[in-house]
């Protein structure tokens, strides 16, 4: 048996979007085509990068030094985690990656978008080219309607205590990236679950990433 190809899938959007509660789901879909999934996120995904990640989610600090903490942490997870799963031809499904990177960092804390991207190509250097995602969940939501899923759901971290103007400058981050790179799908997150993650496996089932309807 050939073996399969490794399959890089990230999810993405502003907190309380409500992508966090697709990934089981995903994986479980995975699954059942037989595929082998490591499921991760950023920050985090090894024992150093979830040790960078609550630097980053609990300090103050300036962005350069916050966008240095967080290509740190995935540094180490692409080494580590990442380029491996994908090596064994497993599928890795990530909660955010880079395209967090550029939202949060750059578009919401207004840092310099080209030493982003110079700290991405250190970072994601691979065989000449560059480590994506082959498939980039987004799952947009007006910023107000999220800030109402969160309040009160537990107690926000550095991020989710932000004011709304933070994350609808989050949010035209990613309508940005999404614009620039055919990897995006936008997912309406403003529906239901169901409705939700109806989107998101007709996404996949159209770029022929799982089969069609069963028989
Ligand atoms: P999140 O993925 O929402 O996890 P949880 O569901 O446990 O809260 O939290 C990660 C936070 O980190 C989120 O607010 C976005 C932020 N973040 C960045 O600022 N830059 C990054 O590059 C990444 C990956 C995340």
């Amino acid at each position: 048996m050939t073996q399969q190809q490794g399959l890089f899938l990230t999810l993405e959007g502003i907190d309380g979007a409500g992508k966090s509660s697709h990934i089981e789901a995903l994986e479980a879909l995975f699954k059942a085509q037989g595929r082998v999934v490591t499921r991760t996120r950023e920050p985090g995904g090894t024992p150093l990068a979830e040790t960078l990640r609550t630097m980053i989610l609990t300090q103050a600090m300036d962005p350069l030094t916050e966008s240095l903490l967080v290509f740190a942490a995935r540094r180490d997870h692409i080494v580590q985690v990442i380029e491996p799963a994908l090596a064994r031809g497993e599928v890795v499904l990530c909660d955010r990656f880079t395209d967090a990177t550029f939202a949060y960092q750059g578009a919401g804390r207004g840092f310099d978008n080209a030493v982003l991207s110079t700290l991405e190509q250190w970072v994601q250097a691979r065989d000449g080219a560059l480590l994506q995602p082959a498939l980039t969940l987004w799952f947009d939501l007006p910023p107000e309607t999220a800030a109402e899923r969160l309040a009160g759901a537990r107690l926000p971290d550095k991020f989710e205590s932000q004011p709304v103007e933070f994350f609808r400058r989050v949010a035209e981050g990613y309508a940005a990236r999404a614009a620039a790179a055919p990897r995006f799908v936008r997912i309406d997150a403003n529906r239901s679950r169901e409705q939700v993650w109806a989107q998101v496996e007709a996404a996949l089932v159209q770029r022929g990433l799982v089969g069609g309807v069963k028989p």
